[in-house]
């Protein structure tokens, strides 16, 4: 039975046995109001198809037939957001969420209870008391699909694994150099010449989602209680718009959608208001689609080589009253900020934002390590940590054996020792560390199930590092439960990495 216990994955604030524990119950019956109905039937349908149980939905008044599990959101209560209470007694249980959201992440905790199933056949449903709440609001998963595509059958398996880990972010990664994934209505060419790439073997490569399959995996991912954020690349890592519309770039000539992986020279030409004028109205769809209010309009890894080449951007430096011509880029990040404030959004950007200036209200994630996060923090800025030392799932995840990746090493320990807020911050500015994330860039992942072998069980830890990070909290504790978790990951029927033997 204990070694059931512990197999919690991220792992509970405050976790009682309070009993022995009870058989199995044939048929469960889900006890349901007007709040929590539609988790009622979640956890339904999870039960049927995961834990091969018999389970229905009924209200409080219905005749008994099977095991009642009561499931509330109870939006007086003091909890966190996001917190819930679960009480399992073989009388009956019970679930509160404080909020929609924290029932969600109360349903996952109890369908880790009921799962794998050998051991429920085995040891029974344990008689426990959890009181859970996350440490950070922002749990979140990024995923390229301009390196490679992936249709939405395979974004939304990604998204019921970040539903299972308890996370909250899904940061949807799509356009890059080698690929614009995403229908824009104004702009056709953007997805019929910007989503396919040479293959290099007289084929085309790529693909793109309809603004139909967009609005689906939004409603997909909000029944899951994750919330989407867009990202469309600016001004650089932008390839692919620039071969649909090369008059967005400095030379204006004819640009191929690059099969090879880098940073491109090419990028959009901060010197024309066309430019501005186009990601108007690509932004103003974008935002059409996505109700989150941030939109991360990317800001990686831009040359300049262009701009400063180029007569117009440079008349663009006097034109704007720049002291220097590195301050174009933080040039180009208001307008795009202006323009997301107008559509009533906040720009998110990748630390590189920082230089030159940062627009009013923009978050920063922090990739380059954890100082630009630090010095956006301090001048007043949220922040989502997703360093490369820690948070890169395209790296190795062990120095040899391993399929081709990235050409850096993030085994999972190291993962684990993952602290969102460094060192030194004061605890207000702490409070603008939203949290952290993931990130899955896709150049060495050709298939679905490589994504998913380099994401799990990387994004175990990392969910348990931003879930309950807290006192006692140990790596081998967490390898302990690994195992049982890895048989939910195989009766998900996704694939992972085997953790190395101890
Ligand atoms: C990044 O990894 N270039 C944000």
């Amino acid at each position: 039975m204990t070694e059931l216990l512990p197999s919690l994955i991220p792992r509970p604030v405050v976790f009682e046995v309070i009993g022995d524990p009870f058989p199995e119950p044939e048929t469960i019956d889900i006890v349901a109001t007007d709040l929590s109905a539609e988790i009622a039937d979640y956890l339904r349908g999870e039960l049927v198809s995961r834990a091969g149980l018999s389970a229905r939905v009924v209200d409080d008044a219905s005749q008994p037939t099977g095991y009642r599990l009561a499931l509330t959101v109870d939006s007086d209560s003091d909890m966190a957001d996001e917190g819930y209470l679960l009480n399992l007694l073989p009388s009956g249980g019970q679930l509160i969420g404080a909020t929609a959201a924290g029932l969600f992440r109360g349903v996952q905790t109890l369908l880790q209870l009921l799962t794998p199933r050998d051991v429920v056949a085995v040891a029974g449903i344990p008689s426990i008391r959890i009181e859970d709440w996350p440490a950070f609001s922002w749990r979140g998963m990024h995923l390229d699909v301009g390196r490679h595509f992936f249709p939405i059958e395979n974004i939304k398996t990604y998204l019921d694994l970040l539903a299972a880990h308890k996370m909250s972010v899904f940061h949807w990664h799509l356009t890059e150099d080698q690929g614009w994934r995403i229908q824009i209505k104004a702009y056709p060419k953007l997805t019929e010449v910007g989503g396919w790439r040479d293959d290099g073997q007289g084929g085309k490569y790529g693909g793109y989602y309809t603004q139909a399959e967009i609005r689906e995996v939004v409603r997909y991912a909000s029944e899951r209680y994750i919330t989407v954020m867009p990202e469309i690349e600016m001004p650089g890592h932008a390839r692919a718009a620039l071969a649909a519309y090369p008059e967005y770039s400095c030379r204006q000539i004819p640009l191929t959608v690059p099969g090879e992986w880098g940073i491109f020279e090419d990028v959009f030409c901060v010197g024309s208001d066309d430019t501005f004028a186009f990601l108007s109205t690509v932004l103003g769809e974008v935002a059409e689609l996505f109700p989150f209010e941030l939109i991360h309009v990317g800001g990686d890894e831009c040359p300049q080589t262009r701009w400063l080449d180029h007569d117009w951007c440079r008349a663009r430096v006097s034109e704007a009253g720049l002291s220097d011509p590195r301050q174009l880029q933080s040039y180009f990040m208001r307008r795009v900020a202006d323009i997301l404030g107008d559509c009533g959004r906040r720009l998110v950007g990748w630390d590189e934002i920082l230089e030159g200036g940062l627009p009013d209200n923009a978050v920063v994630m922090s990739w380059r390590g954890v100082q630009g996060g630090i010095d956006a923090v301090r001048a007043g800025h949220d922040v989502i940590m997703s360093p490369t030392s820690h948070c890169y799932f395209d790296y190795y995840q062990a120095e040899a054996g391993e399929p081709k990746a990235f050409n850096a090493l993030l085994p999972l320990e190291k993962v684990y020792e993952f602290q969102p807020v460094p060192d030194g911050l004061t605890s207000d500015e702490a409070r603008h560390v939203l949290g952290g994330q993931g990130n899955v860039w896709t150049e060495y992942m050709p298939n679905w199930s490589q994504v998913e072998y380099m994401v799990l069980p990387r994004m175990c830890a990392l969910a348990e590092t931003l879930w309950s990070p807290g006192q006692g909290r140990a790596f081998h504790d967490f390898r302990n439960r690994l195992p049982r978790h890895c048989q939910r990951l195989r009766d998900m029927k996704v694939n992972f990495r085997e953790p190395d033997s101890r």
